[in-house]
């Protein structure tokens, strides 16, 4: 048995304006009252211009907010970037790092997305490290040495399982309606803990939450969430209403 919470995290990407992103969060912040206790934990990512709005939003709902990126240093000459000590001012407890989209559109690599990671637990804040295949890694069958490759990269020093979440996302499962099936998802899932297991030993590894991302829904998500090695998700699309997103959690 392990004691891995269920997070379900919402990864709103370049959504929302004031008014939409407020009903959002104040919808969840609702449910979540409503739902009293509750096995899983909930995190929100909404754009920077949004977060101070979110938190006040949120409340006292116990929904956890986190920023979508960050820079790697505390502070100085970097306009237009945002450091980890001042997304924890405005109120977050995570940030996301290393996902596909800012691999891809921002030139990001492994080295890049470790440092980030080390800043996000510099600032106190928990990491949730993304890797993942892309399509044409997955056919040539290079997933696993992808992940394998990402993890040994990405990882910080330091990297617990008190301040990290790692979610494998197939990059051609991301915002396209496809996912791998369960018996893939949960393989490339406990080959990522074996593999964290090497790095930071097994039993920081069985504590760490692995998330799966890539078109969850509420469709699918109850059998995703049951997988052995899946510890919860990471949603883009479907975090976007709170019909769905809620459906999601309700079902693990
Ligand atoms: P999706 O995005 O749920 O829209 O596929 C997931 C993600 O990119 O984190």
């Amino acid at each position: 048995m392990t004691s891995r919470r269920p997070l379900i995290a919402g990864n709103w990407k370049m959504n929302g304006l004031t008014a939409d992103g407020s009903s959002l969060a104040s919808g969840l912040a609702e449910k979540m009252t409503a739902a009293g206790d509750v096995f899983f934990e909930m995190l929100v990512c909404p754009p920077f211009t949004l977060i101070s709005k979110i938190a006040d939003c949120l409340g006292g709902s116990g929904i956890a907010l986190g920023a979508q990126d960050c820079h790697a240093n505390e502070k100085g000459a970097h306009t237009g970037d945002i450091s980890a000590a001042m997304l924890k001012d405005a109120g977050c407890a995570y940030v996301i790092v290393g996902h596909s989209e800012r691999r891809t559109d921002h030139g990001e690599s492994n080295e890049t997305v470790r440092d980030k990671a080390a800043a996000v637990h510099a600032a106190g804040l928990g990491a949730v490290i993304c890797i993942g295949e892309t399509e044409a890694e997955r056919d040539a069958g290079q997933t696993l040495d992808v992940n394998k490759a990402q993890i040994a990269g990405s990882l910080p020093e330091g990297a617990t399982a008190a301040n990290t979440v790692i979610a494998y996302e197939p990059v051609w499962a991301i915002g396209t309606g496809r996912t791998p099936t369960n018996d893939e998802v949960q393989d490339v899932h406990a080959f990522i803990r074996g593999e964290l297991a090497g790095h930071l030993g097994e039993s920081e590894a069985a504590a760490m939450r692995i998330l799966y991302g890539g078109s969850m829904k509420p469709g699918n998500a109850k059998e995703l969430l049951a997988l052995a090695d899946v510890d919860g998700g990471l949603i883009g699309g479907a975090s976007l209403t709170v019909e769905d997103f809620w459906g999601i959690a309700e079902s693990v």
